[in-house]
């Protein structure tokens, strides 16, 4: 199926591996000019490498921590400096964070900024310049919400589902749609951190109807997917790429 992707364009934040870094491929190969945003220069330019000897369309990159307050700024006038206009906002970086009862506040601050507020703060950066061209697609890379344990990450996650939901209703009219993708357990570096081999061959079995963790490319087909103009008609929605993890309805 064509995806009428090509000659496209796109920001993906954390684009330097796991996620961010399958969404971007599966973008360059489809045609789509990426401006891909990370911290890891040398991750970042051996994507270069790869898209390029794969015959995709080469990223543009941008080195860039996401917690410094300037960041939406800097990325914004970075993305429409390398990139005739922006087509496609994927808020992507983030990372899973675990916490005690009473973790400390700090954690829950890094949490906040890094999880919802420099993602909204990016889209607010960029959606003048949607709105000024009528269309655009925005994908927030959530996480699920049903987990038994405190997870920072998780609670600023399930913000930027309400927050999704709101601009979707509000940018319907402008042609912009906005949605947001809930990776269930997906084999990256993020998750590595919190499960072992071990605990992933007893873990998975019995909690994945589909038995086992996802692959970084489920769900970069489903990104590129909901940022094409075949999904046109698709908003304001959250779509579980998960293997039937989830236990409830969202
Ligand atoms: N994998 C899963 O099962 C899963 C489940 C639920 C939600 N998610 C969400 O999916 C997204 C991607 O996760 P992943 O599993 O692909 O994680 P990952 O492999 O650890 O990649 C995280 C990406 O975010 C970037 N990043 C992190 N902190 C940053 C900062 N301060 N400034 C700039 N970039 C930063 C990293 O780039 P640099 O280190 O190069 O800066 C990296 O490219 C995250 O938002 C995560 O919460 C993943």
């Amino acid at each position: 199926m064509d995806l009428y992707l090509d000659k496209k364009t796109a920001v993906v934040t954390g684009a330097s591996q796991g996620l961010g870094r399958a969404i971007t491929k599966t973008l360059a190969a489809e045609g789509v000019k990426v401006l891909a945003i990370a911290r890891n220069e040398e991750l970042l330019k051996s994507l270069q490498q790869e898209i390029a000897a794969a015959g995709g369309v080469v990223p543009e990159i941008w080195i860039q921590d996401f917690l410094v307050p300037e960041a939406p700024q800097q990325i914004a006038a970075a993305a429409l400096a390398a990139l005739p206009h922006v087509d496609i906002l994927i808020n992507n970086a983030g990372r899973s964070r675990p916490l005690d009862i009473v973790g400390p506040d700090d954690e829950w601050q890094q949490a906040l900024l890094l999880d919802f507020d420099r993602h909204r703060q990016l889209t607010q950066q960029l959606l003048p310049h949607m709105i000024g061209r009528r269309q655009g697609s925005v994908l927030n890379i959530t996480s699920t919400y049903e987990l038994r344990a405190i997870n920072a990450s998780a609670v600023f996650k399930a913000s930027i589902t309400v927050w999704a939901k709101q601009l979707a209703a509000q940018l319907g009219p402008y042609g912009i749609t906005v949605n947001c993708l809930q990776p269930g357990l997906i084999d990256t570096a993020n998750i590595r951190r919190v499960f072992t081999d071990d605990q992933r061959r007893a873990y998975a079995p019995q909690a994945i109807p589909l038995g086992d963790f996802g692959t970084p490319q489920d769900v970069a087909n489903m990104a590129t997917f909901l940022v094409s103009p075949r999904a046109k008609y698709i908003t304001g929605t959250v779509a579980a790429v998960d293997g039937g993890l989830r236990n409830y309805a969202f």
